[in-house]
């Protein structure tokens, strides 16, 4: 069954009919879900999901965009909960240039920090990157990251960059946005690597793919995502979903 790896069911997009739409998730061949945390606020609600539905799974961590709410005591909360379990990961976190707040060096500093984490509880990372490249790769390299494992989500680099991240044991997170037609990048980067290293993810509610592109997105618009990669790689529908949960479940250690 398809297997999303990363969302935001806490969103509150998702208020009015949450529980309904979960409900359905495995009547639309979606197996299992990943909500990621991407503040304390919402990784705390992330695993709140997750305590309630089995099959939902948590990912805690503070994304570069909401680093300004981060301290210590947050990060002690991280720890904490790192051995509930229902967390598979540590994340979002990473590095985002597209806007000049938070300032590159706060957004260094607790992804570093993040990283600590990851590598004292022993979790693989979720790792959010978008106009940083040079700098995510640096940090990665430096701090050895590869040993936690774990995916570049929303994967938006060349394939080149994305065979060395898999060469040290990342995965790459394809979602929406290989359905685009300006996602040409994307789709270059999924014909060059294995599908043993691809993971699939909604990053709902936002990137919806076509044909329901601006949409609020959810986990059962990832047989577009399917579609779309069986297409680039030359195998069935079934075996992407196959490989791609295998995946999911070997790098959340599930
Ligand atoms: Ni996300």
């Amino acid at each position: 069954m398809i297997f999303d790896t990363h969302a935001h069911y806490d969103d509150e997009v998702f208020n009015e009919d949450r529980e309904e739409l979960l409900a359905n998730m495995s009547a639309n061949g979606v197996g299992h879900i990943v909500s990621v945390g991407a503040s304390p606020k919402t990784s705390k609600a992330a695993l709140e999901l997750a305590h309630k539905y089995d099959f939902i799974y948590a990912a805690i961590g503070t994304h570069p965009y909401d680093v300004e709410d981060l301290n210590e005591a947050e990060i002690q909360w991280l720890i904490d909960n790192a051995a509930d379990p229902k967390v598979v990961a540590i994340g979002e976190m990473g590095l985002d240039y597209h806007y000049d707040e938070p300032s590159k060096e706060l957004q260094e500093k607790w992804f570093r920090r993040q990283i600590e984490v990851a590598k004292q509880v022993n979790l693989p990372v979720i790792i959010h990157s978008r106009d940083a490249a040079e700098d995510t790769m640096k940090i990665i390299k430096e701090t050895n990251l590869g040993e936690c494992g774990g995916v570049i989500h929303c994967y938006s680099y060349s394939a080149e960059m994305a065979r060395e991240y898999v060469d040290m044991g990342f995965y790459i997170g394809v979602g929406g946005v290989v359905t685009f037609k300006n996602g040409k990048k994307l789709k270059e980067v999924v014909r060059n690597i294995s599908l043993d290293n691809i993971v699939i993810e909604t990053d709902c509610p936002y990137l919806s793919p076509e044909p329901h592109r601006g949409e609020r997105n959810d986990s059962t618009n990832l047989k577009y995502v399917v579609t779309q990669i069986a297409d680039l790689k030359g195998v069935s529908e079934d075996e992407v979903i196959r490989v791609t949960e295998e995946n999911a479940k070997k790098m959340y250690r599930i």
